[in-house]
């Protein structure tokens, strides 16, 4: 259990950084500047800040090459901080300092090669910065309604920029999905009087007057929710991206529903249709499943089967003693009408949650990341905590929910009827309880064969059916309180069939550990170091070398900066095994 300013692999491994904030995403793009003196137009063809969900598109596409491949990656959030010579406060912001922060914001596209036992990003015509402002599509239900529509946009259809990008999922036509999680944070107004405890949609959603600190509104108009109230709602969608087109316009499924998305995970029905898991990430809040209403037909042109623009998104309820059921948030069913306050099925997508709130979802420990068995079809949803579960302010424990004060977190299974992805019904069970064993408090102890971990985020199966998880311990409690003597953020690998759980990877300080995905041979595992050297109280004004917490992945004296690593066993052996 390590604290130290390194990331830390077993005896027998071997990792090195493939790429981190700022640098070149090609041959020609700009190089990082170490004083943080880069543009925005720099920026927009640099690797973003803060990589979390990734993966790896083989090259040629559709091949099994484990020698060549795109790797795309989204990228959470940007600290302005570290982005700046001299920081980040309201009073040094100016329209080209948000435009680079935008620009930091969304997904990257890079083309990597194996060459001499070494990874290494190469010039490619695939290489691409998807950002806070590249334009995308408004698809399905919701594109065009009145509730999509600006002043910039009055059709309701095109929309700049992806924000917040989460996980993600990879359909089996080879595209990728990009989630907007904590979209809300980039909103505010300075518009005297507005008031959001008016607007029921973005109380639901948190989006707030004061914002969350970014202060593009002054900036950038159409942040400004008191100008532009409807500019918020074409958010909070999952975007499909075809990395092997870097001409084509990233598409928002509106079908998919709106929510903090964490990931969307697809898996395809017995009879060939789509289904899409995505979980929404706050306390209490819910896990949905998309399907489809065409089958997929491998082979032909993706886009006319509207395969992700047409389908039913259901809501899970989980009942006492291992059942559950699916419930359909379709306009006209199930109290989902005009007395609800439902117009039309774009209303219901639009506002995503309130319609589960009136069907009668279970309300979650936050929901993060829901991983595939690659045989079994068990789903597998991390759980991540919820300090209110069983106290004043939060729901009671119930079977899913089973621990007051949640504070580790716990990874929660479940199994399709029959077997088939598109079923109503469901059972479930509790894989694991995240703890520390030396507790005395019953809340804490978890229930873990193995090593002890906090706050599951991170899942995904490998095509051994290893299930990895990676931990999210709160910056700010990273070593202390609860959570004292279990190191920094870290990464495990857990046996789906017995539930054995072994620590693999330690993180530097400060940072998460978000985002992994393996070339074919599963000789090499890509893993996203998030955030290190965040501080507790995050952002505002960080010039002072001093003050960082960690000084990865260049060392000395050096800002910190989130990267993605390569990890091989030394012997070239598979991973894992
Ligand atoms: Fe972006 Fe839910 O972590
Ligand atoms: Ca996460
Ligand atoms: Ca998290």
């Amino acid at each position: 259990m390590s604290s130290d300013d390194a990331v830390h692999v077993p005896k027998g491994y071997g990792a090195e950084v493939l790429i981190a904030w700022g640098d070149p995403i090609d041959g020609k793009a700009p190089r990082f500047d170490p004083q943080a003196r880069n543009s925005a137009e720099d920026q927009e063809r640099q690797w973003g800040q803060h990589n979390d969900g990734m993966s790896f598109f083989p090259l040629p596409r559709g091949s099994n090459s484990s020698r060549r491949g795109l790797l795309v990656s989204n990228h959470e959030y940007a600290d302005p901080g570290l982005m700046f010579p001299d920081g980040f406060t309201e009073q040094n912001l100016t329209p080209a300092r948000v435009r680079k922060v935008q620009a930091a914001h969304g997904v990257s596209v890079v083309a990597i090669e194996l060459r001499e036992g070494r990874w290494r990003v190469v010039d490619s015509p695939y290489a691409r910065r998807i950002t806070g402002f590249t334009p995308m599509e408004l698809t399905g239900p919701a594109a065009g309604h009145e509730l999509m529509q600006t002043a910039a946009d009055p059709d309701g259809r095109r929309v700049l920029g992806t924000l917040n990008n989460c996980a993600h999922g990879v359909t089996p036509w080879g595209t990728y999905l990009a989630c907007e999680e904590n979209f809300n944070a980039y909103f505010g107004t300075d518009v005297p009087g507005f008031d959001t405890a008016r607007n029921a949609v973005m109380r639901r959603y948190g989006v707030t007057a004061r914002g969350a600190g970014y202060r593009w509104h002054p900036h950038d108009e159409r942040f400004d929710i008191g100008r532009h109230p409807n500019e918020s709602n074409r958010f909070g969608w999952v975007v499909e991206i075809d990395p092997f087109d870097p001409t084509s316009t990233p598409k928002k499924r509106t079908a998919l529903g709106r929510l903090k998305h964490e990931c969307a995970t697809v898996v395809l029905a017995r009879d060939g249709r789509v289904v899409v898991y995505t979980g929404d990430d706050q306390v209490n809040e819910y896990v949905y499943k998309f399907v489809s209403r065409r089958r997929w037909v491998r082979g032909k042109p993706v886009e006319p089967q509207r395969l992700l623009d047409e389908g039913t998104l259901y809501v899970a309820r989980f009942d006492g003693r291992g059942r559950g059921r699916w419930l359909p948030l379709v306009h006209g069913q199930h109290g989902l009408d005009a007395n609800a306050g439902f117009a039309d099925q774009a209303s219901v997508l639009v506002n995503t949650r309130r319609a589960a709130d009136v069907v009668g979802a279970t309300r979650l420990d936050r929901p993060e990341w829901i991983a595939a068995h690659p045989r079994t079809r068990e789903i597998y949803v991390s759980l991540t905590g919820n300090p209110t579960r069983g106290t004043d302010n939060g729901p009671p424990v119930d079977g899913a929910n089973p621990r007051r004060d949640n504070r580790f977190g716990h990874i929660l299974r479940w199994r399709e009827a029959g077997g088939d992805a598109a079923a109503l019904e469901f059972d479930w069970d509790l894989f694991a309880q995240a703890g520390n064993p030396t507790r005395t408090e019953e809340s804490y102890k978890g229930d873990i064969d193995g090593d002890a971990f906090a706050c599951p985020d991170g899942l995904w199966f490998d095509a051994e059916g290893t299930l990895w998880i990676q931990t999210d311990i709160p910056t700010a409690s990273i070593g202390t309180g609860v959570y004292e003597g279990l190191g920094n953020n870290q990464m495990l690998a857990a046996d789906a069939a017995t539930g054995r759980i072994r620590r693999f990877l330690v993180g530097p300080p400060g940072c998460e550990i978000t985002g992994m995905t393996m070339t074919p041979d599963a000789r090499w595992l890509f893993v996203n170091i998030q955030h290190p050297g965040e501080t507790a109280g995050e952002g505002p004004n960080k010039p002072d070398p001093a003050t960082w917490r960690s000084h990865w992945p260049d060392g000395g004296q050096s800002r910190p900066r989130s990267a993605t690593i390569v990890i091989r066993r030394l012997d070239g052996g598979r991973i894992g095994s």
